[in-house]
């Protein structure tokens, strides 16, 4: 244990030893240091007394080598210094052109907003800066939390009107960030489609702006609201990485401007596309979390961060966490057609795999026999389920087993007794067509009738049935965002009000379930987001359960996401996109994250039965170290033929390397892994599941591990392998 913790510490940089409050104001320099363990976030008030930002980076050692803010001085009459200068929340106003913060019009028809400091708070571990436009009595409030251990800023802010009429918000951002001076940017982003979320884009940032957003009422399968932006030089270990996450998941957008002056600005928040926000005098809006962090080891050390935040800080278990349970999902087995026998069936099987959650997914209630009918009416279907869902539910506890749901309570078939009674409880627009999408509309979830309607179905479900977990599913995107009950001028703030009733939703059920566990599904990952995962335990990052294509899904999930929550299901093949894999490849590709099983085990053969128990066991060894531990990307799938991950337990003891080849070339050897992370003058012993590492010592040395690397015997299209290493001695 002792030196497993040494060598733990070995593996970070230097902390900072002193206990220096993070949170801090130097009155001299009228400078705000904002501390956590490796990183300086630094801010000034200048002389026209707006907030700037003056330095992010790693960690500095002495106040005095900063000194207070000065606007930057302007160079023409079409550069004054006002719009130059790294003002942290700047309103759209006076002579700035690039992208603002906040962008009001009062009641008057000016348009004009200029914010300045008129006081601050320093709390523990927090600060607050109140700014107030120059003339009116708009005031602005910036929250900055510090995650000192996490090296995580947060940001956010309340926008409050204290003039007598009413000020619309037409943008209202939660932070601009500043991105240290480089010569060049490059952006990394998460974007794809339906059955192709989480791709890893990478370009060079030039002049301009890139934007990266949702306009679809949800987080989206499409973009996700993360970003990573590096000089262009860095890689998976080394370099300076900004990055950030948005905790939204209604329209979001994160905005990269680089100025004519070469610098990056991201601006981020709720999207300002069809936004309009009016707040009567007295009201206030509150703008979602920006989450972001600087590190110095590359985009490898991001993820490992936003990992670590996430798991601690953001996730309902934080405060006493819980491995997420191997779980055994119905819906690629039996579609909509459930019953009782048939699951029950299932569930004995899950059961010998090892399973520790069943979940029975769609089909289960109203008139549902496929997807044109019964969403919006969850009682159970008495023809599948003559006795209710309580034998079911009791057969599955017999066996060990949580019982989990799946229900898409946002959503109603026109076909639906809902439906009938309650046709104007949709989103849309009186007299004109109502688009649907896998044959559904949208309840106005914004509307507190509607939210309290499904509070109380979905109560009473819980209430009258064992139910352990939900799937909570979204299988469309919003259209027609008509609010017809509201006037005119209101209704856009449906965009703000439907995510915020959702999240209201799901923290009520939590308060009267205590026990209850959910799963965030949108047809896949299209609500995956710091927002949700707040208040659910883990999500379903693509429908796309293909063993292959969902490598690359994982990996863009793991530059924001931690394994922890990442939900994947071993399926049957061929899979939706024609391809076969070996059902250990499929395996090892869902143990790196949370591990499911959703194929047909009707079909799976004895052999495959022995194999599948023999990985869920494997995994269950491993299970510590591949959902908290800390995850070495070291062959991207969008490279090479060869994709490899690496995790290292907490505490340094256990590390586990996957290993997929996609396709060899005659003869052509797999390359050769190097692992990294662990200590160099450890000994490791080896424990392999095949003869994938012929002629490999049973024990070696961290530093030969990482110098020499492993040379894994991989043949043929699809072939994969697992070690695991236990630490044995030596070492600090
Ligand atoms: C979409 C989900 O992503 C699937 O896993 C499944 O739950 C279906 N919906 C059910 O309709």
């Amino acid at each position: 244990m002792r030196h497993a913790l040494l060598a733990a510490l070995l593996l970070l940089p230097a902390l900072p030893v002193d206990a220096a409050p993070t949170v801090r104001h130097v009155a001299a320099s009228r400078l705000f240091f904002l501390e956590t363990a490796r990183t300086s976030y630094v801010l000034g008030v200048n002389e026209k007394e707006e907030l700037q930002q003056i330095y992010w980076g790693d960690r500095l050692t002495r106040d005095a080598d900063l000194g207070p803010a000065h606007t930057v001085e302007g160079h023409s009459s079409f550069d004054p210094p006002e719009g130059l200068s790294p003002v942290e929340y700047p309103g759209f106003g006076g002579a700035r052109y690039a992208e603002p913060a906040l962008k009001v019009t009062f009641a008057d028809g000016v348009r004009d907003l200029v914010l300045k400091v008129v006081s601050h708070e320093v709390r523990e571990n927090a600060l607050l800066v109140r700014l107030k436009d120059v003339s009116l009595d708009l005031r602005v409030e910036l929250t900055y939390r510090v995650f000192p251990a996490h090296d995580v800023l947060m940001r956010q802010v309340v926008v409050e009107n204290q003039t007598k009429g009413v000020v619309v918000v037409e943008s209202a951002q939660s932070a601009t960030w500043h991105v240290p001076r480089w010569t060049g940017y490059r952006l990394t982003h998460l974007a794809g489609r339906w059955a192709g979320e989480t791709q890893l884009f990478r370009e060079a940032l030039g002049p301009g702006r890139k934007v990266v957003e949702s306009r679809r009422g949800t987080t989206s399968n499409h973009q996700n609201p993360f970003f990573a932006v590096d000089p262009g030089t860095s890689d998976e270990e080394h370099g300076p990485v900004v990055f950030g996450a948005l905790a939204w998941s209604g329209n979001w957008r994160i905005s990269l401007e680089r100025t004519s002056e070469d610098r990056l600005r991201v601006t981020g928040g709720m999207n300002d596309f069809d936004f309009s926000y009016p707040l009567p005098p007295g009201g206030r809006l509150e703008t979602p979390p920006f989450y972001a962090g600087f590190t110095s080891g590359g985009f490898g050390e991001a993820s490992r961060i936003l990992h670590r935040f996430v798991r601690e800080q953001i996730l309902p278990d934080r405060a006493s966490p819980r491995p997420r349970p191997v779980l055994y999902n119905s819906w690629e087995a039996t579609l909509f057609d459930v019953n009782e026998e048939g699951q029950k069936r299932l569930a004995d099987k899950a059961a010998a795999l090892g399973a520790e959650m069943f979940v029975m997914d769609d089909g289960w209630f109203g008139a549902r026999k496929d997807d044109h009918a019964g969403l919006g009416d969850w009682t159970v279907n008495a023809r599948k389920f003559p006795r209710g869902l309580g034998p079911l539910i009791e057969h599955v506890h017999g066996l060990g087993m949580k019982f989990g749901l799946w229900v898409e309570p946002e959503m109603v078939n026109p076909d639906s007794d809902l439906y009938r009674a309650h046709p104007d409880w949709v989103i849309h627009f009186p007299g004109r067509p109502r688009t649907e999408a896998r044959n559904q509309l949208i309840l106005n979830m914004a509307r507190d009738d509607v939210k309290e309607h499904v509070f109380a179905v979905l109560d009473r479900l819980l209430t009258d049935n064992a139910i352990d977990f939900l799937k909570w599913d979204m299988n469309r995107h919003v259209s027609e965002p008509g609010w017809p009950a509201l006037a005119p001028a209101e209704q856009r703030t449906l965009w703000v009000r439907y995510p915020r009733n959702v999240y209201e939703l799901i923290d009520r059920l939590r308060a009267r379930h205590p026990k209850l566990e959910i799963e965030s599904c949108s047809g896949g990952g299209g609500r995956v987001d710091l927002g949700i995962l707040a208040r659910v335990d883990q999500v379903w990052p693509s429908d796309n359960t293909e063993a292959f294509d969902r490598l690359r899904i994982q990996e863009g999930t793991s530059f924001a996401y931690p394994a922890k929550v990442m939900m994947d299901w071993v399926t049957d093949v061929p899979n939706m996109n024609g391809r076969r894999t070996p059902l250990d490849f499929r395996f090892h590709v869902a143990m790196m994250g949370s591990l499911g099983i959703g194929g047909n085990l009707d079909k799976w053969s004895e052999a495959d039965m022995k194999l599948g128990a023999g990985k869920v066991a494997l995994y269950k060894s491993i299970r510590a170290t591949v959902q908290d531990g800390r995850l070495f990307r070291l062959a991207s799938p969008r490279e090479g033929s060869l994709t490899s991950n690496q995790y290292v337990s907490a505490d340094g003891g256990q590390a586990v390397v996957f290993a997929f080849l996609h396709a060899q070339q005659l003869n052509r050897p797999a390359p050769v892994v190097r692992l990294r992370g662990l200590d160099p003058a450890a000994t490791y012993r080896l424990r392999t599941v095949d003869d994938k590492l012929p002629g490999t010592p049973a024990e070696l040395s961290g530093s030969a591990l990482m110098g020499r690397g492993l040379q894994f015997r991989l043949t043929g299209d699809f072939d994969s392998t697992v070690v695991v290493l236990e630490r044995v001695a030596g070492g600090a």
